[in-house]
């Protein structure tokens, strides 16, 4: 019962579209139909630039760390740690406050996979980091990331690696329209701010 509780919590906590409040509080346009059309930190990177970016990185992190992070302090065994990180992903995913149309879930992922280790952390900041440094793209840093990710957790934490594969999969499916802009050569890349 308490597992079930906490994995409505962290759907609800990742539905919360951080890029789409900071932009209306700070007077920007709509992430959702603006730039890439993706309510999330590159795009609001984009819109608003450095400090509208951090605060969604920041915020969207936490909401990932948080429920996971309390699960795993009230005993939740590590099968349903994966369920409720899911969730979180999926609340991002499809928000139930923002008509089920939400992001690519990449910062939160990061957040919800923080609490395994920061080893694992660590590794994949720094792969996502290399992959940016060198091209400028926030999506291909994020699918490089994302699906070397499952290979640090089998080495790192094995026993996490089933719902991390769910979960790359997942984000993987969500770059779609980045996968054919990367292909097509037509991706923006993460400094090419939009003139508004
Ligand atoms: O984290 C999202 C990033 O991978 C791609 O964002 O706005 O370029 O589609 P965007």
């Amino acid at each position: 019962m308490l597992t079930f509780a906490l994995t409505i919590a962290a759907y609800l906590l990742g539905s919360i579209s951080s890029a789409v409040l900071v932009c209306k509080v700070l007077n920007l346009p709509d992430p959702r139909t603006t730039g890439s059309k993706n309510p999330g930190a590159t795009n609001v990177y984009r819109i608003g630039g450095k400090w509208a970016a951090i605060s969604v990185l920041i915020f969207d992190i936490l909401k990932g760390a948080i429920p996971v992070w309390g699960a795993y302090f009230v005993n939740v065994e590590p099968i349903y740690l994966g369920v409720i990180a899911l969730a979180t992903c999926l609340g991002h995913m499809f928000p139930v406050f923002f008509n089920f149309k939400g992001g690519k879930a990449v910062a939160t992922a990061f957040g919800v996979l923080l609490p395994i280790g920061l080893d694992l952390g660590g590794l994949l900041i720094f792969t996502w980091l290399t992959i940016l440094k060198f091209t400028r793209f926030s999506s291909l840093a994020a699918i490089v990331a994302v699906s070397l990710a499952p290979f640090y957790t089998w080495l790192l934490k094995p026993i996490y690696t089933y719902p991390v594969i769910m979960l790359s999969v997942l984000i993987i499916m969500r770059h779609k329209g980045n996968i054919v802009r990367l292909i097509k050569g037509t991706e923006p890349k993460v400094n090419n701010k939009l003139k508004i």
